[in-house]
């Protein structure tokens, strides 16, 4: 037993401890990038993971769905990697069930998923067809997430723009799309909006305006330097206000639910802290990004629509996933030639540090979403925000279920946010991207961002759970990271879990490739260059290094 005097001195030097750490609190993190917080998330937190319909649906041209860009894009030769197409994906339009299962594991709250607009109104014009099939299927998925307690989040367009509207018009070039995008959300409000609260009209819609009309990386493929990309802007933020105030005017009375954007930014930290020059570019970075469509919206400062479009966001989706390094660039006046680029006048760095696991572009940051939170509280006034996107995809061919990178990603990504909303940012949701691996664009295949493996070689294209769901789960199921002991635990037993399942996979994978086998050799007609490149090539390299090397064995004997 302390005696009395003790005791109180104890009890002193606690208290005080106590008071010091909660003053520090913030402060004892904020400068020190590499820290971690530990520590719950507000109660009610909404945990999630997502997709997008072109990304996992597959049946491209199935129950009366209509060609969207994506489809006509990735049919042409060149344009995807190894020419991969979306045509079944993870054939996540008949898996409902299967992919409800597995948020279940994970014990989601919400799912973010977008509809395809061509599968509901096959030429994009509501006034020609709309789909009942494509109806049936989104009714379908909604009752069935909310028998299950899952609520979901949905966009209305996640970049499968109705080939049609493309060729006529011109797609996003035109403002005639304005009114078509309306129809298509009142009809979706009208169908669905009874079940669905959380609306957000676009996903990133700078991709959509940069790589499908200013570098034409992605569909519908179009290099308008200079223009291309503007244009498209100007009526993609005409349509997401025209869109919020139809909910605003037509249904938020009796549905009551919310209509955001969901924006992508990467963050931008100056190279030179100390250089006005370098602290301007980064600025410049994040505002040709995020503030390019956020501003408008949030401050109206945007001609002629300034007040129809100003205060047009119930809440705002956050799309993040990396940083950059930024200096300032001085493009030549004379080589500048107008491009969404050479106005930006910046050049983007990484710390060669930094780990980059999958995408080319995807280097590991987590101090950069924390600082792209605090800037958007800053800058829009702190308004409510969804992290609707945020993960890190891995390259490898060969079958990996543990992923101890993508947990370490999560861990400390998640521990920013976290730290963020100690900082006060308003961040009341977080989706993992992605739910399931799927298509990555003009990547194809063969970037994998999913909690679950999809094994896209077999056609019942099962899912298996990699190591990041393990710990995905004990993040949700403890609502943050409760102490320091415990989290230390989650990785070893999901790194344990994984190891049994990766050989179940294995397995199943050489099972699979022994049915292809068999499958080609009772099928002549079966394509000649599959064979020659995945059996013959492979087989006969095999074999050269085999002999190679008992050659080299008998040499060497022969020398002894
Ligand atoms: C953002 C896009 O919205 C999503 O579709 C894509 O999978 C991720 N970036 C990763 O590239």
């Amino acid at each position: 037993m302390l005696p009395p005097r003790c005791a109180v001195q104890v009890c002193h030097v606690l208290v005080l401890v106590l008071c010091m750490s909660a003053a520090e609190d913030f402060d004892w993190t904020k400068n020190d990038r590499s820290s971690f917080y530990y520590g719950t998330f507000p109660a009610g937190f909404s945990w999630g993971a997502g997709s997008s319909a072109y990304q996992t649906e597959g049946a491209w041209d199935k129950d009366g769905k209509g060609l969207s860009i994506w489809d006509v894009f990735s049919h042409k030769k060149g344009r995807v990697l190894r020419n991969d197409t979306g045509d079944s994906s993870g054939e996540g339009y008949y898996k409902v069930k299967d992919d409800v299962s597995l948020m279940n594991e994970l014990k989601l709250n919400h799912y973010r998923f977008s509809i395809s607009w061509p599968r509901l109104i096959p030429t994009g014009i509501k006034s020609d067809h709309i789909n009942e099939k494509g109806i049936q299927h989104y009714n379908g998925l909604i009752d069935h997430l909310l028998a299950n307690k899952i609520t979901p989040i949905v966009t209305l367009y996640h970049w499968d723009l109705p080939q049609v509207l493309q060729e006529k018009y011109g797609g996003w070039q035109n403002a005639s799309i304005v009114s078509h995008f309306n129809d298509f959300a009142n009809l979706c409000f009208e169908k669905f909006g009874n079940r669905v609260k959380y609306w957000t009209t676009f996903n990133n819609p700078w991709s959509v305006a940069v790589e499908g009309y200013e570098t034409g990386e992605h569909a519908p493929g179009l290099k308008m330097h200079g223009t291309g990309a503007y244009r498209t802007a100007h009526n993609i933020i005409k349509a997401h206000a025209k869109v919020w105030h139809t909910y605003d005017t037509q249904w938020r009375g009796k549905q009551n639910g919310m209509v955001g954007i969901s924006l992508s930014g990467d963050w931008g930290e100056p190279v030179d802290i100390n250089n006005h020059k370098d602290i301007e570019a980064a600025e410049r970075y994040v505002q040709f990004y995020l503030g390019w469509f956020a501003t408008p919206i949030f401050h109206g400062d945007y001609p002629q629509e300034k007040s129809y479009i100003k205060g047009t966001c119930d809440f705002l989706g956050i799309g993040h996933f990396t940083t950059r390094y930024i200096t300032q660039k001085n493009y030549p006046a004379s080589r500048g030639g107008g491009s969404y680029f050479t106005d930006r006048d910046l050049a983007e760095l990484v710390d060669p540090r930094w780990p980059d696991p999958g995408s080319e572009w995807l280097y590991s940051v987590p101090w950069g979403f924390r600082r792209l939170l605090n800037f958007v509280k800053a800058q829009y006034g702190n308004p409510m925000l969804y992290v609707t996107e945020n993960g890190v995809s891995e390259k490898m061919m060969c079958t990996e279920l543990c992923d101890d990178w993508r947990i370490k990603y999560y861990r400390d990504y998640i521990n920013e946010m976290l730290k963020a909303i100690k900082d006060g940012v308003n961040v009341r949701g977080y989706t993992a991207w992605s739910l399931v691996d799927k298509f990555e664009w003009d990547e194809g295949y063969s970037e994998r961002f999913g909690l679950y493996y999809v094994d896209f070689k077999n056609k019942n294209k099962p899912r298996y759970a990699k190591a990041s769901v393990q710990y995905y789960k004990r993040i949700i199921s403890s609502n943050g990271f409760p102490n320091q002991r415990e989290v230390e635990t989650w990785k070893r037993r999901a790194i344990e879990t994984c190891s049994s399942s990766n050989q179940l996979l294995a397995a199943e994978e050489q099972r699979s490739t022994a049915a292809n086998i068999l499958r080609l050799i009772h099928d002549p007609l079966t394509s000649h260059m599959e064979m020659v490149t995945e059996i013959v090539v492979p087989t006969v390299c095999t074999l050269c290094i085999l002999l190679s090397a008992v050659f080299l064995m008998f040499l060497l004997r022969r020398r002894n």
